[in-house]
């Protein structure tokens, strides 16, 4: 495959730097050999997430100066909250400081109005899952089976499987039904807006509300275009407004398709509901016109979200994770299959069978990359979500208009030579973990096995 052509130029540059082999080691040694401890200014390239990495257009740049930091009725909400429900189509808007709050604000609301505990899901990711663990919820789930073998090549890996959650609903005791769009706890895989659209009418069959979690919708919903021809002639934006048409509520990090490096939002059309939240969201983050966020902020999200939509952008983005996947495929490196909306995921299991589980593959590897070429990573396996029945995958998440082709080369020729090598890998083992549920990949200190 071509490297992508950027569909941007460069206006504002921010100098990275490529410590010795010698120094990287030290750093990681320093920071317990977990990569989340070390320091950004000793990493090279920076994939350990998309979220709030990415690069702000000039637009948004100007935006910012626009902000109104007003504590309450602040011009900047309305300009937000035209924006949310347009993106949306949904009535009610309430800002928050980033995806998380969002969710804590949400879920734990659901969970007490429905005096019920199970929330079963195409896949819980991180903070999402440790939020309803830590509420005394029970998180499922429920991905379809495609999504458990990296080489299925399923276009719609990323939805949630209808039969064990018409079975889960026909038990009760659930909360709420989840989809998060796209996948990010299995391979970034995007939701088709049928499988949304079943698994709302079997909510409302029993009687429960459906969310869904936005943070990469725009992603999914260029998914959704390219890989059913049905939906070959549609906008992304119209796919946008069909999947959450057949949403009760919905969170969003703004960090990922709000383009923006902090926020989020929830959104829902129901008043009854939206009136516990906004009390909870005076509570716990801001007054409801600013959630936790300055005015400027709120005004670099109303923008972000019509960029988000650029179909020019997206092609480009899409392509660049394609072209990384392409790059390591074609090194021997096991990726995940098909590749999906802002990562490459790589098959740890796959690429060091000699590190058992309780060593923790993803993790080992996200270290070893890091000092094979200063490029940083997030392990998601047994470290994250300790459940031998996920798999062990290292996540590559690409920021958004932030890296460009040859970057993207470098990645790849890094864990090229891992791959040719891959014995040279060592397990870790956990020396600290915190005491909260859900959290201990963030935090844990870590040291070579053996
Ligand atoms: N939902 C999903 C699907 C996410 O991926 C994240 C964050 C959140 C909610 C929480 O949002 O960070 O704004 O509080 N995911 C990041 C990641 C951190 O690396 O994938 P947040």
């Amino acid at each position: 495959m071509e490297p992508p052509v950027e569909p941007y130029r460069v206006k504002s540059v921010e100098p990275i730097k490529l410590l010795s082999r010698e120094e990287r080691l030290t750093r990681l040694r320093k920071a317990w050999w977990n990569v989340f401890r070390l320091r950004s200014e000793d990493v090279f390239i920076d994939l350990l997430t998309d979220s709030g990495t990415g690069a702000m257009s000039s637009r948004q740049w100007a935006a910012l100066m626009l902000g109104d930091e007003s504590y309450a009725g602040s011009s900047s909400y309305y300009k937000f909250e035209e924006a949310v429900r347009k993106f949306t189509g949904m009535d009610f808007v309430l800002p928050t400081h980033q995806g998380r709050a969002a969710e804590r604000i949400l879920y734990t609301t659901l969970v007490e109005l429905s005096q019920s505990k199970v929330v079963p899901a195409n896949s819980h990711f991180d903070t999402g899952r440790a939020v309803l663990l830590n509420i005394g919820a029970q998180p499922i789930d429920m991905p379809v089976k495609h999504a458990l073998d990296p080489e299925d090549e399923h276009p719609f890996k990323g939805n949630i499987d209808l039969d064990r959650l018409e079975a889960t609903l026909k038990r009760g005791n659930v909360a709420f039904v989840l989809l998060v769009l796209t996948n990010n706890a299995v391979g970034g895989h995007p939701v088709h807006p049928e499988n949304v659209r079943e698994a709302a009418r079997l909510s409302r069959e029993h009687g429960v509300p459906l969310v869904l979690d936005i943070c990469r919708i725009a992603e999914n919903s260029y998914l959704v275009k390219r890989r059913d021809p049905r939906y070959a002639g549609r906008s992304v934006f119209d796919i946008v407004r069909e999947t959450l048409s057949h949403a009760d509520h919905a969170i969003m990090s703004a960090k990922k398709d709000g383009l923006s490096n902090i926020g989020g939002f929830i959104a829902t059309s129901d008043s009854e509901v939206y009136e516990h939240l906004a009390a909870r969201v005076v509570l716990e983050e801001g007054f409801i016109t600013y959630g936790g966020l300055a005015g400027r902020d709120l005004e670099a999200i109303a923008e972000g979200l019509t960029e988000a939509l650029d179909e020019n952008y997206l092609y480009h983005r899409i392509s660049q994770v394609e072209y990384l996947a392409d790059l390591l495929e074609g090194n021997g490196v096991p990726v995940v299959k098909p590749p999906g909306g802002h990562a490459v995921y790589v098959d740890a299991s796959r690429l060091l069978p000699h590190i058992p589980r309780e060593q923790f593959p993803a993790d080992s590897l996200a270290a070893h990359l890091y000092i094979e070429s200063g490029v940083r990573a997030v392990g998601l396996g047994y470290l994250a979500f300790e459940d031998k029945e996920k798999p062990e995958l290292l996540r590559l998440a690409i920021p958004r208009r932030t890296y460009t082709s040859s970057h993207l080369r470098w990645v790849a020729e890094g864990l090229a030579r891992i791959a040719a090598k891959p014995y040279k890998v060592v397990g870790l083992r956990l020396v600290w973990e915190p005491k909260v549920k859900g959290v201990r990949h963030f935090l844990a200190k870590l040291a070579p096995a053996g």
